[in-house]
């Protein structure tokens, strides 16, 4: 009894294949038609590259990235800015951290298209009239890393949690780049430089 009810026979199997072409060639079709039907003001990308402009630490900056590449692949492969880094390339280490529009954003989650119209800060645009920022000069000042290579994410952090909260508690300066990771551990020499750089 039961059998019946499994048995395939090669017919069926003949039949299943015959819809799975016509399926195959129908589909290409069907895309076409969803495209033609997509709500009008939506505009396709790519997947070549395509011209994204952005406001890029104070100047207007131009780049031709394709629309899958990251922002932080854009500013370090296209632009040369390659201070904040890629480490994890997931959103979990905050060595990428760049402002967007004056937040703090991990650039590797980020499409460089969806930054197109910001403003975008890097590490490279954080000292001005070649002083640097102060969180920069207390880094140095308290020997705030070892390897450096979470230094230029830790301090765009420190410096967002400065620019909002000026005055910030140790438990607020934790709180602020709980974000950043510092496998070097040099956290307590963090703390002592966002510290003195809010005095
Ligand atoms: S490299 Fe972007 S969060 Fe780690
Ligand atoms: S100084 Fe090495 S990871 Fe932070």
């Amino acid at each position: 009894m039961a059998d019946d009810k499994i048995r395939v026979s090669r017919r069926d199997i003949l039949r299943g294949a015959g819809a799975a072409a016509i399926l195959g060639t129908a589909l290409p079709a069907s895309a076409k038609e969803a495209a033609a039907k997509a709500p009008a003001g939506l505009t396709r990308h790519g997947p070549g590259a395509v011209p994204v402009s952005i406001g890029l630490n104070g100047k207007a900056a131009k780049v031709m990235v394709e629309p899958r590449v990251t922002l932080l692949d854009a500013l370090r492969d296209r632009l040369d800015l390659t201070g904040a880094k890629r480490i994890c390339d997931r959103g979990a280490c905050g060595g990428c951290t760049v402002w967007v529009n004056g937040k703090t954003v991990n650039s590797c989650t980020m499409l460089a298209i969806d930054a197109a119209g910001a403003d975008v800060r890097t590490v490279e645009g954080l000292a001005q009239n070649g002083k640097l920022h102060a969180v920069q000069a207390a880094f140095v000042e308290h020997d705030a890393l070892q390897c450096g290579f979470c230094t230029s994410g830790m301090v765009m952090s420190c410096a967002a949690l400065l620019k909002n909260n000026p005055k910030p508690t140790l438990d607020e300066i934790k709180a602020g780049i709980a974000g950043n990771l510092c496998r070097c551990g040099t956290y307590g020499h963090i703390f002592n430089a966002v510290q003195e750089a809010s005095r």
